[in-house]
């Protein structure tokens, strides 16, 4: 049958329109007007008529909602504008030096300010011409970004094509890119059950997803975005607020609880009213934002280096709550390390229900004299376990018992062994020790090393429980019959499971390396390892020296090397895996990926405690990044890398000689381990 092509374009142009107003009726208003069945329809349509007539498919179709599953690497293009931070305040008395600053930056004259939410994402920078989303990037070190527009498109509270006709024909829109609570819950949930590592918090997840290489994978996850910050030449109005009102009108998500402020007792209650309310948000938020409202007042402020004399950030205190201490238990993980952990009585704390918290390690039970029964303060700080921060010792119990870390592993019984200089005890019995054997395991099959994806931790158990498998070169040993007759799932899931062992025997050589779980050595470090010594045998042999020649390879890492290629069970396995035939030789030159240099002749000093890794890891990471880990701050420090319960004397001289502080979680993200 012939068709009309002017029709059939008509018809495309008429269902794009249709869906873009129901998705934002549904995404953004939160108040559909038709059915999902009949939105569905819609949608159906107009993805065979884009398939069908290809010509006129357009880039910003709502059918680019769903992504597409091409990975693209992310181009790097540079803001129109810097991406500026705000400077912060924690205290009621900045924000009133604040409040002066700008009466008298405006030589006394009347004004505005306009309090808002600050959302704790990750930001974005939009740009619209003649009302079509035309690029979306992320703020990358504030001059210059990734261009993520591929995987923004799918976020759909984010317009494709603007509503009206009355927005300047170029301009740009910024906002925080954020995960909603429930979408993270979910998200992780899924994770554990299929052992990928967890988030820490929403803020991480949204900014990973942003930057998944594959779009279809950002449609599932579920963004969301908030829009509080328009720049161009010609803006609706010289009003920040009006400028926003203006926004939503085009179809933004722009948040309801922004406010104009008219003086200070005005934003007094604005700030305490939100301390309190914040918990009833679904998504994270981290402060308040206070902005200049006349945009002729905030050019007439101007900007320091870093960050614009018109707004200000007050951060919310971290959430505190009280609860009692149970008991104490001792996890162990895969390099035998115990990780103690509190368990309390169930707790609200930001919206979820606190459980048990991380007591990170002996001298920290210690330095909180804690004892069973206590009364402990729990804070959420920004990861996922929380962490008992006081202890209302006025409450204990007079015959209550301290706290005594154990001197045995719960596990195997193994008395422990603390070396110096580290925070941590371990449990040495290494080849024994049954959850260390299985976390080997379990990192052996990991989908970065040898990808071995039909097997999960609980199957491992079981075939450990059976004794069937001890170590990893024993999953070659399996039989479709022996896995079979766990009766789990029966003939096809066994077939699969050692199907996808005998695949991993064409592994490359470098994850191979990884999968050995050897300490210190993660997927870069094997890159490069399996680089400079391209078998097994080589690296075997390598003396300490020879190691650390290995650009990235410092003494931590090398030493780890040596001890493991000394030990005679290590040594074993491998021969066994050789056997097996998996890959102990480098295929010509195995790429080596990641920027190494992020850190390039920067000294870091470390202080405090931290949750995703030891203090020794990040000695590690720092040396494999380029980077130099020294004691003490000093005016050739560039970074302090802070964990929790740092020393206030430390933080005080950092700030004073203006020493870049970062986080855990900044630095995991720096060096792209977030
Ligand atoms: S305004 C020049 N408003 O906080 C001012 N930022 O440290 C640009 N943020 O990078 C930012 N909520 O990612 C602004 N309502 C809000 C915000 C907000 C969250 C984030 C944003 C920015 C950081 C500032």
């Amino acid at each position: 049958m012939m068709e009309n092509l002017d029709n059939i374009q008509e018809r495309i142009a008429y269902l794009s329109k249709e869906l873009e107003v129901h998705n934002h009726n549904y995404y953004v208003l939160n108040s559909p007007t038709i059915s999902d069945r009949e939105f569905d329809m819609l949608m159906q349509e107009l993805q065979q008529l884009e398939e069908q007539f290809p010509q006129y498919a357009q880039p910003n179709s709502p059918t680019q909602r769903v992504g597409s599953d091409i990975n693209h690497a992310f181009e790097q293009v540079a803001h129109t504008y810097p991406m500026l931070s705000l400077g912060n305040t924690y205290s009621m008395e900045e924000v009133e030096a604040f409040y002066t600053r700008v009466k008298q930056g405006l030589g006394n004259a009347p004004f505005d300010i306009v309090g808002e939410l600050k959302f704790d994402g990750t930001s974005i920078s939009l740009t619209y011409r003649d009302g079509q989303l035309v690029r979306a990037v992320t703020r990358g070190d504030g001059t210059k970004g990734d261009n993520v527009t591929r995987n923004t498109r799918t976020i759909r509270s984010i317009p494709l094509v603007l509503k009206g006709n009355d927005y300047p024909s170029f301009f740009e829109i910024r906002g925080e890119v954020l995960m909603p609570w429930s979408t993270f819950e979910k998200l992780n949930e899924e994770r554990e059950a299929q052992g990928d590592a967890l988030f820490a918090n929403p803020r991480n997840a949204a900014a990973g997803t942003l930057k998944l290489q594959n779009p279809a994978m950002v449609a599932r996850r579920g963004l969301d975005a908030y829009l509080y910050y328009m720049l161009g030449e010609n803006l609706p109005t010289d009003n920040h607020y009006q400028n926003l009102q203006k926004a939503k009108e085009w179809g933004f998500k722009v948040s309801d609880t922004m406010r104009v402020l008219h003086n200070l007792d005005e934003i007094k209650a604005f700030i305490d009213y939100w301390d309190v309310e914040r918990r009833n948000l679904p998504v994270a938020t981290d402060g308040i934002v206070l902005k200049v409202a006349s945009i002729a007042q905030q050019e007439e402020l101007g900007y320091t280096a870093k960050s614009p004399r018109w707004a200000i950030a007050y951060k919310f205190q971290a959430e505190e709550a009280v609860t009692r201490l149970n008991s104490v238990s001792y996890q162990v993980g895969r390099t035998g390390t115990i990780t103690p952990v509190a368990n309390l009585d169930p707790v609200q704390l930001s919206g979820t229900v606190v459980r048990r918290a991380s007591l990170h390690n002996e001298d920290i039970i210690r330095s909180l004299n804690l004892h069973i029964g206590d009364m402990v303060h729990v804070e959420k700080g920004g990861e996922i376990i929380p962490k008992i921060t006081g202890v209302d010792a006025d409450c204990r119990e007079r015959d209550s018992q301290p706290v005594e870390f154990i001197r045995n592993c719960p596990e195997c019984g193994t008395p422990l062994v603390r070396e110096e200089g580290e925070a941590a005890w371990y449990c040495p019995n290494v080849n024994h020790c049954p959850p260390q054997i299985k976390g080997r395991i379990e990192h052996f099959i990991a989908r970065k090393a040898m990808d071995i994806d039909s097997l999960g931790p609980e199957t491992i158990t079981q075939f450990y429980e059976r004794g069937m498998v001890s170590n990893a070169a024993d999953l070659y040993t399996l039989s479709v019959e022996r896995v079979a007759s766990l009766k789990m799932r029966g003939q096809k899931w066994a077939q699969n499971i050692i199907d996808s062992i005998e695949r991993s025997r064409q592994v490359p050589y470098a994850r191979v390396l990884f999968a050995l779980g050897i300490r210190y050595v993660g997927e870069t470090v094997a890159k490069r390892l399996a680089a400079a010594f391209p078998s097994m045998e080589q690296l075997r042999d390598a003396t300490l020296d020879e190691l650390m020649a290995v650009p990235d390879i410092g003494e931590s890492i090398a030493n780890s090397v040596v001890e493991y290629m000394n030990d005679i069970d290590n040594l074993l396995l491998i021969e066994r895996l050789a056997q097996y035939g998996l890959q102990m030789k480098a295929e010509e030159k195995e790429a080596v990926a990641v920027s190494h240099d992020v850190l390039q002749g920067a000294s870091v000093v470390i202080s405090g405690t931290f949750q995703h890794h030891s203090r020794d890891e990040y000695k590690a990471l720092i040396e494999q990044y380029g980077g130099r880990n020294v004691a003490s701050v000093s005016g050739a420090t560039q970074y302090l890398l802070a964990g929790a319960n740092m020393g206030p004397a430390k933080l005080e001289k950092a700030t004073r000689l203006g020493i870049k502080i970062i986080s855990e979680d900044e630095f995991l993200q720096m060096i792209g381990q977030a």
